[in-house]
């Protein structure tokens, strides 16, 4: 495969898992899968490092913050850590180190599965607490890290220190938070993780407080400061401050011992009352830590071993078809329930027919089931030797489940669909697309919800949502629901209103249009009536925006019926105008890209990124027609001349400064 092609790829694909994870706190893709992507790219990128390029994933931790809290610079940037997969990687990791270092120690901790945390402490008080967000600026949750109970407000000494941890919710209480969820009709949260990840991103510390949300110190960024030497020290220092710190580490004075300790915890995992998805491995002795250094994103000193993805034996015991959104007919597994990855696993998917006949999984088979982190559990293969002569062979159905239509599969493709529009699991799963989190996020108008009304007949197009005021009553009656619940359902209702346009165009349901690329659409056509009168020309252009997308899309606003919904909903003052989430972002700088070149006097490149990215621009290393300015240190390179020739713009560095502070005025 063209390498190029394979890179660009990879960051798509990552990028795009980053962008779910970070701003929707919504994993996409298996978090073994994204740790298999990133080592690639990062192989790839080493060995033809022509195509690497400064906005690669590899080159930043992490996604661009929120912009709902205030943002925090770090002094020290937070940096995440390198993965490996197995024994011979940790052994290598070892061998590195001992290029560099006599006799390594190695202090082992838990890999805690939560997210990561900076909390700033001044006479002893604690006054900060910061995400990470990109590693140089994160979100002031401040408010939020207050409510953390094993984040103690006050240590044992008064001192000045910044320390870092893992936020993270107990089993427990997740399981507890999502059985109060089903009941109140709310969307199910994915795992601990997301959980605690959601829960710190509240606005009202009041419902972060009510998550009962965890806290482990790890990490000391600045220990000499203290007069501390080693990593365990360290932990040692914060522990005695008062701060919780995880007392399942160990000192290994050697890598065997390294691989015992990991070993151990594979085994044992499943008795914390946490989730840990790995263990980390940090050089013990802070001067060799510095003498080893940081790459851009990760220490050269630490690595985390993650664990293969938890795999459990289950029985299947029937299967079922589901219709989708798009009239795909996916096969599901009905198991007998398991425990898996922190909760109850009681159906997996089976993706298609081909799968299933090609991996002969049979009805009351023993199957392994896998789930990797957040994803939907599947199947992954069943065990043949355990077969008694009961099983029953797989047949794919040829009418649609649910309205009998024949079934019909193109030319290879694997897939089968329900080609009937009009089919009632289609306009189901649609509605359900349309309230989801990532699209219009209607609180409390979840899957099992929007069943309810579909099939009272309150709620059968999207546009019926918001006319629940007219079946109140009899809504109020229904069994599970109540007044409370209602009325919280239409204030719900009535906020999504107010939506930004790109949360309208994924929750519309376009083909291939996903949060990132309404986004794009969003911020490129302002407002859903451009976007309805562009050609296939315009979308194709648009970078992001292949072929198929772009067809996807003319498609979709040629039918009638789609447009008549717009109609709809702005009829019912459903807003369909982009609102810039960045209140920093300024026309001078908005969706144009910028490239530097020669070198800045008063401020380095990467802050001076940061600050075009902040305002809403890209920066790009090469120059080319599509650049909008180039900004001009002294001694500038090739690209000046480039620039000249091509008659881009051209801010000399005072220009730019110039303009930050018109921006910031
Ligand atoms: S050390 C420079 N220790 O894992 C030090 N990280 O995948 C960097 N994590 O960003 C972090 N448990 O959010 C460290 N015992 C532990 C950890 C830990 C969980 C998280 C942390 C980090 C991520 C890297």
């Amino acid at each position: 495969m063209d390498i190029k092609k394979r890179i660009d790829q990879l960051k798509e694909i990552i990028n795009k898992a980053n962008l779910e994870y970070y701003m929707l706190d919504n994993s996409i893709i298996e978090d073994q899968e994204y740790d298999r992507y990133m080592q690639e790219l990062n192989e790839l990128e080493e060995k033809y490092p022509e195509y690497k390029t400064e906005d690669s994933p590899t080159q930043n931790v992490g996604a661009k913050i929120l912009d709902k809290f205030e943002k925090v610079t770090h002094q020290i940037p937070m940096l995440s850590l390198g993965n490996i997969f197995n024994e011979n990687e940790v052994i290598n990791f070892d061998k590195k180190i001992r290029k560099e270092i006599e006799n390594p120690k190695y202090v082992c901790e838990l890999k805690i599965d939560g997210l990561s945390v900076s909390a700033t402490y001044k006479n002893g008080i604690l006054i900060q607490g910061a995400t990470r967000g990109d590693g140089t600026v994160g979100e002031n949750i401040t408010n939020n890290v207050m409510t953390i109970k094993s984040l103690p407000h006050t240590l044992n000494q008064k001192i000045d220190i910044e320390v870092r941890g893992e936020i993270y919710m107990r089993k427990d209480v997740f399981e507890k938070l999502n059985e109060q969820r089903k009941k109140e009709g709310k969307s199910l949260l994915q795992n601990p993780r997301n959980a605690a990840s959601g829960s710190v991103h509240q606005l009202d510390y009041n419902i972060t407080k009510k998550r009962h949300l965890d806290c482990f110190i790890y990490h000391l960024p600045n220990p000499l400061d203290y007069d501390i030497y080693t990593h365990h020290e360290a932990l040692e220092f914060m522990e005695k401050l008062g701060l919780e710190v995880n007392k399942n580490r160990i000192v290994a004075n050697n890598i065997e011992e390294v691989i015992d300790y990991i070993n151990y915890w594979s085994e044992f995992r499943n008795t914390l009352p946490y989730e840990i998805d790995g263990i980390v491995i940090k050089l013990d002795d802070i001067n060799s830590q510095n003498k080893l250094g940081y790459t851009a994103r990760t220490p050269k000193w630490a690595i985390a071993y993650k664990f293969p993805a938890e795999i459990v034996k289950t029985r299947l015991i029937d299967i079922i078809f589901s219709v989708g959104r798009t009239g795909k007919i996916t096969p599901n597994a009905v198991l007998e329930p398991v425990k898996l990855a922190g909760s109850t696993i009681a159906r997996a998917t089976l993706h298609n027919e081909d799968n299933v006949i090609f991996k002969d999984i049979r009805i009351n088979d023993k199957v392994l089931i896998r789930k990797a982190g957040d994803v939907i559990p599947e199947v992954i293969c069943s065990d043949k030797e355990a077969r008694d002569g009961s099983e029953k062979k797989f047949v794919m159905i040829k009418k649609c489940p649910i309205c009998k239509t024949d079934l019909i599969r193109k030319e290879k493709e694997a897939d089968y669909f329900c080609p009937n529009i009009n089919c009632d699991a289609r306009k189901v799963e649609t509605i359900i697309h349309y309230a989801e989190r990532g699209a219009m996020n209607i609180e409390g108008l979840g899957e099992n919800v929007i069943e309810d009304l579909y099939n009272q007949g309150f709620i059968r197009r999207i546009d019926d949502i918001y006319h629940i005021e007219k079946y109140e009553k009899e809504l109020i009656l229904l069994e599970g629901y109540g007044p409370k619940l209602v009325s919280n359902l239409k204030k719900a209702i009535e906020q999504s209103k107010n939506n930004s346009l790109e949360k309208l165009i994924y929750g519309l349901g376009i083909r291939q249009v996903g949060a990132k690329t309404a986004k794009i659409l969003a911020k490129k056509f302002k407002n859903i009536d451009n976007l309805i009168n562009s050609d296939y020309e315009t979308l194709n252009n648009i970078n992001d925006i292949g072929p198929i997308i772009a067809k996807n899309i003319i498609d979709y606003f040629q039918n009638e019926d789609n447009i008549n919904l717009i109609e709809e909903l702005k009829k019912l003052n459903i807003n369909t105008k982009y609102i810039s989430q960045n209140e920093t972002e300024k026309e001078e700088f908005a969706n144009k890209k910028f490239v530097l070149t020669g070198a800045l006097d008063t401020i380095t490149r990467e802050e001076a990124k940061k600050l075009i990215e902040n305002y809403g621009g890209n920066v790009s290393d090469s120059i080319s027609s599509k650049t909008n300015v180039l900004i001009v240190g002294s001694n500038p390179g090739s690209k000046y001349e480039k620039a000249i020739k091509l008659n881009i713009p051209i801010w000399s560095e005072e220009e730019f400064l110039e303009k930050i502070k018109e921006e910031e005025k």
